[in-house]
């Protein structure tokens, strides 16, 4: 592009592409599929996790002209810009460095002229040392008793990505035998129901809480976090905090504020995302409690190891960029506003709602990194449910009704396998016998001609066919553990960045969160006042002011 403030639509590439859709419009995915050697060039390996993207659609042109349209929008230098620590965030000036969180010891990545490997492993050290004294008993609460189950306050970034985690590899044997004895709980919402669920059968005396917040401002944050503080010293007294309660922050000056004492807080840094900071000790702190180090230390290493991926790998087999930019082709180019995450795996139930807020609070912009108003939409509505669940919801709409591109995970071997006697295939053949089917229907669909030979009554030939030319890919992991849990996380992550890159946008703010926020302030002054001094609500328009009177009768 000529200059910086140029948009990426105004390049030739782009053009390109707009003018190649035409050329896939006209072709069918069932056609697509005959070619073996496209479908053979559609396949990407890595460390036994293999990307399938042959029911894309996309032809070997289309891949040649995005990887132009990757050069167009120089996504060489700026993904090597951000391993630099460059301050790509501009809005916020600040690095995005969450490659440095999962970065081995002898890293050196720099922030500001600094390496902060030698800091995140300091971290990582302290966490290793603290959870290895609970966990093992020699921190106790106080009146003696070993902390035996954690709760963990925080929420969006500061609480998704270690929900993910966590339910993906609890049932992992290896995980699992860590955390025998041990409960690890999650504390997000405002809603007191949620606090009431969080303790719910849980002692103070064997209980540790852990807020977890980056600004350590956060309304819903602050509030469960002194909620919970009184939960423990109406139970234990005022100097139980010290025992029982811990912090993950970036802003350790309130953190001490708040009365936790600063040698029981885990820092991280402003060049951490929320979103992106589940490898910071926002997720490795509870994790470690829950699992010990050692089984999380493998999860920072799955990530690291796409990481690498990332940086180094030729675009045409970059597992990341190939995503990113069929993402961009299947929102900017062929015009499907959203995507399904459909995991066939009960353990990655919460990947989706992690993937949601990483990819619509990054990429959901409407201007360009330079403030230019952009005259494409960018990023896309995530969403999805593990199969076969899903199955039987919303699967209906995606082969009748729209078209919404699908990515299948899959799982080659079962973290907790089931045979049954007498039973045709054992039970997580049967969920991946699903996982295999699904794309190939949404590709393929089914003609009023194959219904016919079916004897179909014609009356319900309409209702019975399927259009197919569906787009999906498939990611097939060989195993679901800590260390392929890390895996997908980062081809995620970076995914979206990748998208992000090419689109011209910053993905690494979320100015869009504030208004809310901002409102809610006023509505809470004023609920506080009418319900302390009878004051008349002020400044609310007729609708805001109808529902407000009706709550505060
Ligand atoms: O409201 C959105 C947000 O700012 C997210 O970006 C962030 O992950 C979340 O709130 C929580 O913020 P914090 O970790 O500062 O409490």
């Amino acid at each position: 592009m000529a200059s910086s403030t140029a948009l990426i639509c105004d390049s030739e590439a782009w053009k390109d592409l707009k003018g190649h859709v035409e050329d896939i419009k006209k072709t069918h995915l069932r056609d697509l599929m005959s070619d073996a050697n496209r479908c053979e060039s559609m396949m990407v390996e890595i460390d036994g996790l293999l990307l399938d993207y042959s029911r894309q659609s996309a032809t070997v042109e289309t891949m040649d002209k995005l990887l132009n349209l990757a050069k167009a929008a120089q996504l060489t230098e700026k993904i090597s810009r951000m391993y630099r620590g460059e301050h790509i965030n501009s809005t916020e000036n600040r690095s995005v460095l969450h490659v440095a969180l999962r970065a081995p010891k002898d890293a050196v990545i720099k922030a500001d002229g600094k390496n902060v490997v030698p800091e995140v492993w300091n971290v990582l050290d302290k966490i290793k040392e603290f959870s290895e004294k609970v966990r093992s008993g020699s921190w106790v609460g106080a009146t003696g008793k070993p902390l035996k189950d954690v709760i963990a306050i925080g929420i969006g970034g500061s609480f998704l990505g270690p929900l993910f985690v966590h339910t993906a590899i609890q049932t992992d044997p290896e995980a699992l035998e860590c955390a025998k004895g041990r409960q690890l709980r999650f504390l997000a919402n405002i809603d007191p129901v949620d606090v009431a669920r969080n303790i719910n059968g849980l002692n103070p005396e064997t209980t540790l809480v852990v807020v977890v917040s980056k600004t350590f401002t956060t309304a819903e944050t602050m509030l469960n976090a002194r909620t919970l503080r009184e939960w423990i010293t109406a139970a234990l007294g005022a100097s139980a905090v010290a025992k029982h309660m811990v912090a993950v922050s970036t802003n350790l000056a309130l953190v001490e504020k708040f009365g936790i004492d600063p040698n029981n807080a885990f820092a991280f840094w402003d060049w951490v995302g929320g979103r992106y900071s589940v490898c910071s000790a926002v997720g490795v702190l509870p994790l470690s409690l829950q699992y010990g180090f050692s089984v999380v230390e493998k999860f920072l290493q799955g990530a690291s190891s796409i990481d690498q991926h990332f940086l180094s790998t030729p675009f045409e087999k970059n597992i990341p960029v190939l995503l990113g930019l069929l993402s961009v082709w299947n929102v900017s180019f062929l015009g499907y506003p959203a995507r399904a995450i459909l995991p066939y795996s009960q353990a990655l139930e919460k990947f989706a709602p992690h993937i949601q807020q990483v990819s619509m609070e990054s990429n959901g912009k409407g201007v360009s990194i330079d403030g230019l108003p952009l005259p494409f939409e960018t990023g896309e509505i995530d969403f999805g449910e593990p199969g076969t669940n899903g199955q039987h919801s919303f699967y209906q709409l995606i082969h009748q009704g729209r078209v919404i591109p699908c990515d299948f995970i899959g799982i080659v071997k079962s973290q907790q396998p089931v045979y049954l006697k007498g039973e045709v295939v054992s039970n997580h053949d049967e969920l991946m016998s699903n996982f295999f089917a699904q794309p190939d229907a949404l590709a393929y669909g089914k003609t009023p001609e194959q219904l016919q030979k079916e004897n179909v009554s014609e009356n319900l030939i309409p209702h019975k066919t399927f259009s197919g030319n569906r787009p999906s890919l498939s990611l097939l992991l060989p195993e679901l553990n800590a260390y392929s849990v890390g895996q997908l996380l980062a081809i995620y992550e970076h995914r979206v960045a990748v998208q992000g890159f090419v689109w011209g946008i910053n993905s690494f703010d979320q100015w869009g969160v504030e208004l809310g926020k901002v409102l809610a302030t006023q509505v809470r002054k004023q609920l506080h006042s009418s319900r302390t001094q009878g004051t008349d609500l002020e400044g609310f328009n007729f609708s805001t002011t109808t529902l407000l009177k009706r709550y505060l009768q």
